[in-house]
């Protein structure tokens, strides 16, 4: 199955809001998704009730002492399966360097325990830092989703995401599928329509067709560690999300 990892080298962009809600959304589909929180900050975590006691309970173990990933996996208010993050988790880049087995491990920690041969999807939330953990998710992914809020520094951010992920292109020896999202998006305001269409030149066929509205409850539901599907299911935010998964199911990127 499908392992996917969202990421963008810019912050606030909407990676966790998208990680959260795509896999809620794949959750009401009856998919059983796995998430794993990459992100030191653990915001994903926290948004499903989930509160690692330490590093320990993360992927650092993985790094630290080879611990299954099996092991790590938690339930989550929403019917989910998380492997949470935790702040510890930002140790792993001053401790183990770059080699190639550090950026490799999740990638065969995945592979070991058959998590790609299982009908469940793998989806990864990322730091915007490149540094080991964003490596190790990339490199174990089929597929990379990168949100672009609707302005310029995030368009900005994601040419340079794209020029990041050509270069690792070259040392994986293999195309990565991609998909830009555009997030926050408001119809009603140029800028908007401005990035879309700088995305849309500079990078065509992979540019998601849905695009995620500016969203009250989007924005609203973390603060209930909830998911926008619980927050507010019939809002605007559920129906972008539910449509993007459409989409996604449908050319094949999620399988
Ligand atoms: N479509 C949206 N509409 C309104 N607010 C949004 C939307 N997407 C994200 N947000 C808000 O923007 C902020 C940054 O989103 P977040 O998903 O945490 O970004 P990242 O993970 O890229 O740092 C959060 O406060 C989030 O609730
Ligand atoms: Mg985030």
């Amino acid at each position: 199955m499908s392992i996917i990892t969202i990421f963008n080298q810019k912050g606030g962009v909407g990676k966790t809001t998208t990680a959260v809600n795509l896999t809620a959304a794949l959750a009401r589909r009856g998919r059983n998704p796995y998430c794993i929180d990459l992100d030191p900050q653990a915001q994903f975590s926290a948004i499903s009730g989930v509160h690692a006691a330490d590093g320990d309970a993360t992927v650092l173990s993985l790094f630290q002492r080879n611990r299954p990933l099996r092991e790590l996996i938690v339930s989550t208010n929403n019917g989910g399966s998380i492997i949470p993050a935790h702040l510890e988790l930002s140790k792993v880049d001053t401790l183990f360097g770059k080699g190639y087995n550090v950026v490799n491990r999740l990638n065969t920690a995945l592979r070991a325990e058959r998590f790609a041969d299982e009908a469940y999807p793998v989806l990864i939330d990322c730091s915007p830092l490149i540094g080991v953990l964003v490596l190790n998710a990339i490199f174990a992914s089929h597929g990379v989703i990168i949100p672009v809020s609707a302005d310029h520094l995030s368009a900005r951010a994601a040419l340079q995401t794209e020029k990041t992920l050509k270069a690792l292109e070259v040392v994986l020896k293999r195309r990565v599928p991609r998909r830009y999202l555009m997030t926050r998006f408001d119809t009603r305001r140029r800028m908007a329509w401005e990035v879309h269409q700088m995305l849309d030149e500079k990078c065509g066929a992979e540019v998601c067709r849905t695009r995620i509205a500016e969203n009250v409850s989007l924005a609203e539901s973390p603060a209930h560690s909830m998911t926008v599907f619980q927050h507010a299911p019939s809002s605007r935010g559920a129906q972008d999300y539910d449509a993007l998964l459409d989409e996604l199911l449908a050319d094949g990127f999620i399988v």
